[in-house]
C-alpha cells in the first residue's frame, strides 16, 4: 500500500523495508561514496551525481537564463563529482516547452561561459566536476510553442490520445545530423561527455520500442532496426569527435504495454536492454545512467513520492518498492557489465538515509554512482555536508512532495518549492492563484 515517508530513524526505515520483504541495503560507513572513480582518464572525485533536472527556464533562444545559471552554480558549489546537465534539445521543434534549453551555433558560447563559471566555483570547493550534457528530442512530448505537437516513431494506443505526426525516415536522418552537429558544439563548450537521452518516453526510447514501425530502416520487430538510430548516432559522434565520452541515460523498462524492455503485459523484460548495453560495450561506452518508466504515464516508477502531482492517483505500490525496483534492476545491469559505470536513480524518497543506502550499494558493486534528482533541487550542498558532518541534514532534504513536478507540468520554472521557497514557493503561489 502507498504510504508517505514517516521513518525518523534508520531502524524504523529498515523495519518498514523488512515488513515489505525488501532487502534495503544500508551502511553506517559512507566512505564508499567518496572513493574517486577513474573514467577514461578523468578522475571523478566522488560517487555523487546531480541528475539531469529540467528547469523550464531558458532564455527564448535556448540559452541558460539567469535562473538556470543560478541552478548550476548551486550544484557546482555543492561538491558532486558529476553534474549531469538537464535535457537540452537539439532542435527547436523537439523542445518539451518553449523554455527548454536548446543549444545551437548562435548560442553555444553561452554554454561555454556557464561551464567556465561552474568549474571556477567548483574548484574553490576542491572539486573539478565531470560535466555531462543530456541531448534530447522530446518526440511524443514536444511542445515547442507551449501546445502539444507530438512527433513519434510509432503509434502507441495507450499513449496517443490524438493522432501524432509520425516522423519519416528522412525526418529522423535530419534529427540524427543535428545530434551530431550539436555534440560538436557541446564538446567545444567544455562538456566532458555527451548523453544521448533514451528515456522517459522521449524520441530515442520511442525508437527503441518501435516494433510496429514498418517499411523503415529505423524500426521493426527485430532489434537492429530499432537500435539503429541510437547506435548510428553514437558511432557518428565518436567518429567526428575522437576521444569524447559518449553515454546514454536509458529507461531499461518503460513498464507499459508496447514500451521498451517489457513483455506483452508491460512487465519488465530486460533481454533487449541487456542486448543494447552489449552493443554499447562493443563501442567502448563506459558510463550509463539507468532509469525506468515515464513521468507522463507512471511517474511513481521513475520518482517514488509522498504525494503525486494534484489530479494524479496515488499508485498501489509502496514508494520503497519503487526504490528497490530501481536498486535491484540497476544492480542486475552493473553486475552483468562490471566495466561500465552505472549511475543509479530514484534516491530522493530515502531522504537523509539515501547516502547510507547509496554507500552500501556502491560497496556491494550494485552501482558505481548514486544520482540525485529532486534532492539536488532541494539540497545541492548535501555532498559537502556529508564530508563535513558525516551525515545529511534531515531538515534540508527533499520531501518528495512533487511541487517541482507540478511547476514544470504547468510549464513554469521548476525548482524546490520547499527549500528554495523565495523563488519557487512564489511560483507555486502564482500557479495556485492562476488555477483559481
Ligand atoms: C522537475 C523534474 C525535472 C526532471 N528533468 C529531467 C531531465 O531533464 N532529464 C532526465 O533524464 N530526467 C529528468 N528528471 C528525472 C530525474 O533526473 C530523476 O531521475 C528523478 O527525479 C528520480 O530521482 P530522485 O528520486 O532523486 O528525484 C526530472 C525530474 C523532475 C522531478
Ligand atoms: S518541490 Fe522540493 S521537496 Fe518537493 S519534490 Fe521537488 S525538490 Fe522535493
Amino acid at each position: 500500500m502507498h504510504e508517505r515517508f514517516k521513518y525518523r530513524t534508520k531502524d524504523e526505515l529498515l523495519q518498514k523495508a523488512k515488513e515489505l520483504n525488501l532487502d534495503l541495503p544500508y551502511s553506517d560507513d559512507i566512505t564508499p561514496l567518496f572513493q574517486p572513480y577513474n573514467l577514461a582518464g578523468f578522475s571523478i572525485a566522488n560517487r555523487l551525481v546531480v541528475q539531469p533536472m529540467e528547469g523550464y527556464d531558458s532564455d527564448d533562444d535556448g540559452s541558460p537564463s539567469e535562473l538556470a545559471k543560478r541552478r548550476y552554480m548551486r550544484y557546482s558549489s555543492g561538491g558532486s563529482g558529476i553534474i549531469w546537465f538537464e535535457a537540452v534539445s537539439v532542435v527547436h521543434d523537439g523542445r518539451s516547452n518553449p523554455h527548454q534549453l536548446w543549444i545551437h551555433k548562435k548560442n553555444s558560447d553561452n554554454y561555454s561561459r556557464l561551464n567556465d563559471e561552474i568549474r571556477k566555483s567548483a574548484i574553490k570547493q576542491g572539486t573539478d566536476p565531470f560535466l555531462v550534457i543530456q541531448l534530447t528530442h522530446s518526440g511524443r512530448y514536444s511542445k515547442p510553442e507551449g501546445v502539444a505537437k507530438p512527433k513519434v516513431a510509432a503509434l502507441n494506443p495507450l499513449l496517443d490520445k490524438t493522432m501524432p505526426y509520425i516522423l519519416t525516415d528522412d525526418d529522423l536522418k535530419r534529427i540524427m545530423d543535428q545530434f551530431v552537429e550539436v555534440s560538436k558544439l557541446a564538446c567545444k563548450s567544455g562538456f566532458n561527455a555527451i548523453d544521448i537521452k533514451a528515456c522517459h518516453g522521449y524520441l530515442l526510447v520511442d525508437l527503441l520500442s518501435a516494433k510496429t514501425r514498418t517499411n523503415s530502416i529505423f524500426g521493426g520487430v527485430e532489434t537492429p532496426g530499432r537500435f539503429r538510430f541510437l547506435l548510428e548516432t553514437i558511432d557518428r559522434i565518436k567518429y567526428e569527435i575522437p576521444g569524447i565520452v559518449v553515454t546514454i541515460r536509458v529507461s531499461i523498462s518503460d513498464l507499459y504495454s508496447g514500451g521498451f524492455g517489457v513483455d506483452e503485459n508491460g512487465e519488465p523484460d530486460f533481454s533487449e536492454p541487456l542486448h543494447l548495453i552489449d552493443q554499447l560495450k562493443l563501442r567502448g561506452i563506459n558510463l550509463v545512467n539507468i532509469t525506468m518508466g515515464s513521468p507522463y504515464f507512471n511517474p511513481h516508477v521513475s520518482r517514488p513520492y509522498d504525494n503525486p502531482v494534484p489530479g494524479q492517483n496515488k499508485p498501489a505500490e509502496h514508494p520503497l518498492e519503487g526504490v528497490m525496483r530501481m536498486i535491484n534492476s540497476t544492480a542486475l545491469f552493473q553486475e552483468r557489465f562490471p566495466d561500465i559505470a552505472m549511475v543509479g536513480s530514484a534516491w530522493s524518497f530515502l531522504r537523509q538515509f539515501a547516502p547510507n543506502t547509496g554507500a552500501a550499494v556502491i560497496k556491494n558493486g550494485q552501482a558505481s554512482f548514486i544520482g540525485f534528482g529532486r534532492n539536488s533541487f532541494a539540497y545541492p550542498s548535501m555532498p559537502l555536508d556529508l564530508i563535513k558532518n558525516g551525515m545529511a541534514d534531515p531538515r534540508k532534504v527533499c520531501i518528495t512532495c512533487s511541487g517541482c513536478s507540478r511547476l514544470i507540468r504547468s510549464l513554469r520554472p521548476g525548482g524546490c518549492v520547499i527549500h528554495d521557497r523565495e523563488i519557487y514557493g512564489n511560483e507555486l503561489k502564482k500557479l495556485i492563484a492562476d488555477e483559481k
